[in-house]
């Protein structure tokens, strides 16, 4: 890969203005603001507008992250869409994000369905395209999850929200740089967060339809605990290790937001204070893949990042898959 510097050039997010507390679930589901604090930490959360769609989510998003860079559109090299809820089917969100965007025609592509840890597997990819020659990479982080979701389901739709945040890399000397990205998948644990009804193996029916079922996550919450709690340790540990640095010198923890119990479980597998970690958890619910550029985002608007400091970003998500980067701001 050589001694090119890969550095984040702009940062950007985008939320909905619509904000859903937990109080507001108790009238689609038998649940209470205390069931939901207590077992994710999770207190609100943000929902799209009618017609509001993952695009134009995406863009603002993008837009943001533009401004930060000082960029406009067509300086863009090349982008990257992860979702989990793409505009349609049929292209893919990034085609729709190019256009929209009024970037040149470059190449565009997505990264759809690996869950969470989608952002931060597009950044290891983005981040070797430059290393590679190309100039700049946009990366999208998006989510519509109360359009993937049951309402009537109390175990899933509680904890998921809407967001997209974006990255800008590319070489450069200025803006954080990033020292290493690693990530990994263990696909034996797909059974423990899956849609099954929509796919290839199980078309849709109308029955199913007519019972939801094309909206029923699978999940089984006990065991996603214990494997993010172990993923998200063991792959910032990695990427610490092969940066040559230590946990003790990393400013600030910026880890996938699913569940406030599932970081302090982290913290405590590294052996971290609490306070090193950047936590919005509460603001927000799982944001899917915009969750770690997002909690970066606003990490960085919130002064919580300062120059020299090194941050370390971890993910985990459905496959099973996760994936962690070394920023050095
Ligand atoms: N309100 C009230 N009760 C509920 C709700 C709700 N919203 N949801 C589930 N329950 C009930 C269940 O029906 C069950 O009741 P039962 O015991 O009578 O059957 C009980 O609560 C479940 O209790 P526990 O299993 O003890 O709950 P737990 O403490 O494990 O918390 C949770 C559940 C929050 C899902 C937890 O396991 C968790 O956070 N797991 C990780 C989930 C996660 O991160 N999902 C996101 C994945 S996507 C991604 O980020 C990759």
């Amino acid at each position: 890969m050589g001694n090119t510097r890969i550095c984040l050039l702009g940062v950007g997010a985008y939320l909905p203005e619509r904000i859903m507390t937990n109080e507001e679930w108790t009238e689609h589901v038998d649940t209470s603001d205390e069931w939901i604090t207590a077992r994710t930490g999770i207190k609100r959360r943000r929902i799209a507008a009618d017609g509001e769609g993952t695009v134009d989510m995406a863009v603002a998003a993008a837009l943001c992250a533009l401004d930060d860079a000082g960029l406009a559109p067509d300086e863009i090299d090349e982008i990257i869409v992860t979702t989990d809820t793409p505009e349609v089917y049929i292209p893919d969100t990034a085609a729709f994000v190019q256009y929209r965007l009024g970037a040149r025609e470059i190449p565009a592509y997505a990264l759809g369905s690996s869950g969470c840890a989608g952002f931060l597997q597009a950044l290891d990819i983005a981040r070797a395209r430059c290393h590679f020659g190309v100039g700049r990479v946009l990366v999208i982080g998006v989510e519509v999850l109360s359009r993937l979701i049951s309402w009537n389901d109390r175990n899933t739709s509680v904890l998921f929200g809407d967001a997209a945040a974006a990255f800008i890399i590319g070489q450069g000397k200025l803006g954080a740089e990033i020292i290493g990205v690693t990530a990994g998948t263990d696909g034996s644990r797909v059974d423990i967060l899956m849609m099954e009804v929509g796919g290839s193996r199980r078309p849709f029916t109308l029955e199913e339809a007519q019972q939801g079922e094309h909206q029923h996550v699978i999940m089984n919450g006990r065991e996603l605990f214990k494997e993010a709690v172990r993923r998200m340790s063991e792959a910032a540990c990695r990427v610490i290790e092969q940066a040559g640095v230590t946990l003790q010198d990393i400013a600030l923890v910026v880890p996938h937001q699913a569940n406030l119990r599932i970081i302090q479980a982290v913290a405590k597998k590294l052996d971290m204070p609490l306070n090193k970690f950047f936590i919005n958890v509460q603001e927000y619910g799982n944001t899917g893949s915009a969750s770690v550029p997002l909690a970066l985002w606003e990490a960085r608007k919130n002064g919580l990042i300062a120059g020299g400091d090194l941050v370390l970003l971890t993910s985990f998500g459905a496959g099973f898959h996760w994936a962690a980067a070394l920023l050095r701001f």
